[in-house]
């Protein structure tokens, strides 16, 4: 069992946001061993866990009050808010900064020789997606019927399968658009990583703790801005 009067933090196993979260760690000064590839890692210095998962599971580890603080790209985030509330729950959490990495866009991409003039191009069509809650918001506010096609990855070759006409996935370089031959025609949602924190009681150790991490962190991304 995990020491509960130890600071747990949820960082993403292995992605674009896991890099920039561990050094992230290591210049707020906690030293940790990221080495071994274990799932939880104890820092030497300070009474903190960090717990390695997937970046879709982050939020909602927050949110059940398993993890203290989780460090998540805001798209899924919101993803998860909009899931969780469409199921009748009223998920809490509180944001504690917006950080400097991690920086996307959830956008519909088209293949390169579909037109595409306004979001009323995608009427009644088919759209394959990991973030079908965005993805409605967005389309339900531009009155536009859909149907989504929930993939949980590899969503760019569904329009060569067949599966869609149009995709709704992040881009960051547009590499990925690119070697599948799609084009970004309507960004939807901007996207950083951000930090949060559960909602209920917490210890005043594990508040200082919070608030002195805070303090660190704002020092180091003032520094490289
Ligand atoms: C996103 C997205 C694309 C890729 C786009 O995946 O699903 O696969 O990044 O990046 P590019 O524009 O730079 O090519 P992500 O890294 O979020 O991984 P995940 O979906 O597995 O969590
Ligand atoms: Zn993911
Ligand atoms: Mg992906």
């Amino acid at each position: 069992m995990l020491d509960k009067s130890r600071l747990r933090i949820a960082m993403q196993k292995s992605g674009r946001l896991s890099d920039e979260s561990q050094k992230l760690f290591a210049s707020c000064g906690i030293k940790i061993n990221l080495q071994q590839q274990r799932l939880i890692a104890f820092a030497e210095n300070m009474p903190i866990d960090i717990l390695r998962v997937r970046d879709d599971d982050i939020p909602g580890l927050v949110m059940d009050g398993v993890v203290d603080l989780g460090i998540i790209g805001e798209n899924v985030l919101e993803e998860e808010l909009l899931s969780r509330r469409a199921q009748g729950e009223d998920p809490r959490y509180t944001t504690l900064r917006r950080l400097d990495f991690g920086g996307c866009r959830l956008s519909l991409a088209m293949p390169l020789d579909a037109e595409y003039t306004g979001p009323q191009c995608l009427q009644n069509s088919r759209i394959a997606t990991s973030y079908p809650h965005l993805l409605k918001r967005y389309l339900d506010e531009q009155k536009v019927r859909f149907k989504s096609c929930l993939l949980n990855g590899s969503v760019e070759v569904a329009p060569r399968a067949g599966l869609a006409d149009a995709i709704c996935d992040l881009v960051s370089t547009g590499a990925t658009l690119e070697a599948n031959g799609l084009r970004e025609v309507d960004v939807i949602y901007r996207s950083k990583a951000t930090l949060i924190q559960r909602d209920g009681e917490i210890s005043d150790e594990k508040q200082e703790l919070i608030n002195k991490l805070l303090t660190r962190m704002q020092g180091v991304i003032q520094a490289r801005e």
